[in-house]
């Protein structure tokens, strides 16, 4: 059993290794230097996780440190297991524990070396983003709540040849798998050969470059532990629910591409402890005994051409890749692809020219299921930098179709064209941009595959309540001129339809439960006045989703019997509430944050908080990292109160519904709200003076502060004086 030894003589070396680079840090500099990983909520994520551990200084480094030299095993034979997976197991653990010491000392000593934005800045040289921060936590760990992620695969090493590194990974992003990587090997790594081979990087097409060596593996497991805490409601400590979590919901393993030392080694014995599995290219004798898990543990000898297909298999996982008849890759990996000046052949829309896309319902007669035509010129008759009109326009018919369903289904064709390898999409409505890259064109793409995409996508989404799709693109100006002016006419229909409907008007609110994955006890109660916390589900959308999957996370709630009409508490929805989150939350207010307001979960737009001081509240969307006047930043209080529990004095909601009529109305509405982030202020602001004239206050927008007036209560309140805020002189609010 070599290896086996080496993954125990791995942990001992790693760990002695960063032990001397944290006394060489201590001795340069002083103890109570900061240390964290740049906005992030999590101190180092993979270390609070499993211990508790908050490490703020270096001196606090010292804890972790000398918990993982007890985790080394006395023997490497195996005896004397420790109380959990055995001496490999723990040696692992040690070692990962320590790489993420040694990754929080490099940012002390070097704070530039990652550049934490999901695009790499590769002009710059600098390709390597590190640890995740929490807005790209947020945004990216929502995918693998939704299953738009499956899971993910951890690289380490480079291939053979740039060829076979794209080929790899490109398979992956088709199994709509993220990749992440790490560590160089013979001088180069998987990023570099990818870069080599012309592939996009970064978070926006799901291959992450974290770092180059292999303690920067340390970010994928810091990511994955994050995600169970900030979604998944694990508390911090619990060492066993962290690691089950993982291995039960999170679908990764690693690629070990190269030969395998030590430090490699130690490290793959660490991602057992996850239930990760190691998948390696090169002969190297069992690492880890088996019995662990249900699967293998440590793969070796893979050849390239089976690597995918056998690390998805091992992981047991299922991934059906959708095949769709256009000359380009399609899959959520490419949603997030730019088309940037340098790579673009033509565009449409954009400010340049008119670009329209329109759903709309047909009789059964009218249109032909499958049917895909161009009325003007196509890509091919453009030259590179030309521009062209473009309007889309989707014919849909279906026994079970209604109006209502129009705006989601053309909703889907932002992610549907951008799905396509090469293919960028912007905007919606009648300000949509299509943007078309070289490499696209030189594959084969034309205007028809956006027909051909939406064609075959809304039937393979959206079947159950449609029989025909016909598209029809536009790219003659008059012709696109005229289904624009259609359009606007449809899409004022449309917002009057939502903007007019109160709660009061239906009977049936609905539920949405598709947080419970990560959030198991939470449940939105969606109604018209109250869109779903996480900004992307109203009442509407919940409606059409109940009627497309009857058996999915959106059930009719029938109101019943009213309880409270102004903290907003019906029968029917305690009922609900009750028996969806079993047991463990009795009843909620839909319009209250002080009294018993609604649970809230990770993926909340805003959370606002009571400031008791001012007679007011405030509230703070994800994208401000600042502090707030309630003495808490936003990840915080996401970490407070995100679990799915009911948290007096604090609520999660969207960015919309702030200006919804129904917004705290139990606890006096919009007018209590004093302070915001100048950025969502601005943001809201036309509606903010809407809501504002309509609650009698006109000026409330010039009254509510920001971050530039102050960031606690003693700073803000002599400007509140001075403005007349309405707050301070309403009733007490609690
Ligand atoms: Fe999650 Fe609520 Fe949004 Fe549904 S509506 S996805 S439960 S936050
Ligand atoms: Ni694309
Ligand atoms: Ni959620």
């Amino acid at each position: 059993k070599l290896v086996a030894f080496a993954a125990i003589q791995g942990g001992y070396k790693v760990v002695s290794q960063v032990e001397g680079e944290l006394e060489n840090a201590l001795e340069s500099m002083s103890a109570d230097t900061k240390v964290e990983f740049p906005n992030t909520g999590y101190y180092l994520p993979v270390i609070y996780s499993l211990t508790g551990m908050k490490v703020e200084t270096l001196e606090d480094m010292k804890a972790p440190m000398a918990f993982a030299r007890k985790l080394l095993p006395p023997h490497i034979k195996g005896k004397n297991h420790l109380p959990y997976l055995g001496p490999l197991l723990d040696a692992g653990m040690a070692s990962i524990l320590a790489y993420e010491v040694k990754e929080a000392l490099r940012i002390v000593r070097e704070p530039d070396f990652y550049f934490p934005e999901e695009d790499p800045d590769l002009e710059n040289g600098k390709k390597w983003v590190g640890p995740a921060d929490d807005i790209i936590l947020r945004k990216r760990g929502v995918e693998f709540v939704d299953g738009s992620a499956p899971g993910f695969a951890a690289m380490v090493g480079a291939a053979p040849n740039p060829e076979i590194a794209k080929m790899i990974v490109e398979d992956y992003q088709k199994r709509n798998l993220y990749i992440f990587c790490a560590a160089n090997h013979n001088g180069t790594s998987l990023i570099d050969q990818l870069l080599e081979a012309g592939v996009q990087i970064g978070w926006n097409t799901r291959i992450v470059p974290f770092g180059p060596d292999i303690s920067s593996a340390v970010f994928a497991l810091g990511f994955a532990n994050r995600a169970a805490m900030a979604f998944g409601g694990v508390q911090p400590g619990d060492y066993k629910k962290i690691l089950m979590y993982n291995k039960n919901r999170i679908f990764a393993f690693v690629n070990a591409l190269g030969d395998i030392g030590t430090e490699w080694a130690c490290a793959a014995a660490g991602c057992v402890n996850w239930g990760f599995p190691t998948l390696a290219d090169t002969d190297i004798p069992e690492i880890l005994p088996t019995g662990i898990c249900t699967y293998e543990h440590v793969v070796a000898n893979v050849p390239h051409d089976e690597m995918v297909q056998r690390s998805v298999e091992v992981r047991g996982l299922k991934v059906t890749v959708s095949e769709i008849d256009i000359p380009c890759a399609f899959g959520p990996a490419y949603e997030g692809e730019r088309v940037r000046g340098k790579d673009l052949h033509s565009q449409m829309g954009g400010g340049k020219t008119q670009c329209t896309e329109l759903v709309k319902s047909a009789d059964m007669k009218e249109i032909e299921d499958g049917k895909v035509t161009v009325v003007g010129k196509d890509i091919p008759d453009l030259k590179e930098g030309d521009t062209l009109p473009l309007g889309i326009f989707v014919q849909i018919a279906g026994r079970e179709f209604q109006e209502d369903f129009e705006p989601i289904l053309e909703r889907q064709t932002h992610h549907l064209v951008n799905y396509i390898q090469g293919v960028m999409h912007i905007g919606q409505r009648d300000i949509s941009w299509v943007r078309v890259s070289k490499a696209a064109v030189e594959k084969g793409f034309t205007l028809k595959d956006i027909g051909v995409v939406l064609h075959a996508k809304l039937h393979q989404d959206f079947g159950k309540i449609l029989d025909k799709v016909q598209v029809t693109l536009y790219t003659d100006k008059k012709d696109v001129d005229k289904l624009t002016e259609t359009a606007r006419a449809e899409y004022k229909r449309r917002d009057e339809r939502v903007d007019k409907m109160t709660d009061d008007d239906v009977e049936t609110y609905y539920s949405c439960t598709l947080c419970q994955s990560f959030a198991p006890n939470h449940v939105c109660t969606v109604s018209p006045e109250r869109t779903g916390l996480c900004g992307a589900y109203n009442w509407m959308d919940c409606k059409a989703s109940f009627e497309i999957n009857p058996t999915g996370p959106n059930q009719p709630i029938q109101k019943g019997e009213c309880l409270d009409p102004v903290l907003g508490q019906w029968k029917g929805v305690n009922d609900f509430v009750y028996k969806t989150s079993r047991g463990a939350v009795e009843k909620y207010n839909l319009y209250s944050m002080v009294h018993d307001p609604m649970t809230t979960c990770g993926c909340c737009e805003c959370i606002a908080a009571t400031l008791p001081g001012l007679n007011g509240v405030m509230t703070v969307g994800r994208d401000y990292t600042g502090d707030t006047p309630c003495g808490m930043k936003f990840t915080t209080l996401a970490g407070v109160m995100g679990g799915g529990a009911v948290s007096p004095g604090f609520v999660g909601h969207s960015k919309y519904n702030i200006t919804q009529g129904k917004f705290i109305k139990g606890d006096g509405g919009l007018l209590r709200m004093v302070w915001m982030p100048k950025m969502l202020k601005e943001e809201i602001k036309e509606r903010i003076e809407a809501r504002g004239k309509a609650m009698g206050v006109p000026d409330l927008y010039d009254k509510i502060a920001d971050e530039t007036i102050g960031t606690t209560e003693e700073e803000i309140r002599p400007w509140l004086e001075e403005k007349g805020h309405p707050a301070l002189s309403m009733d007490p609010l609690m």
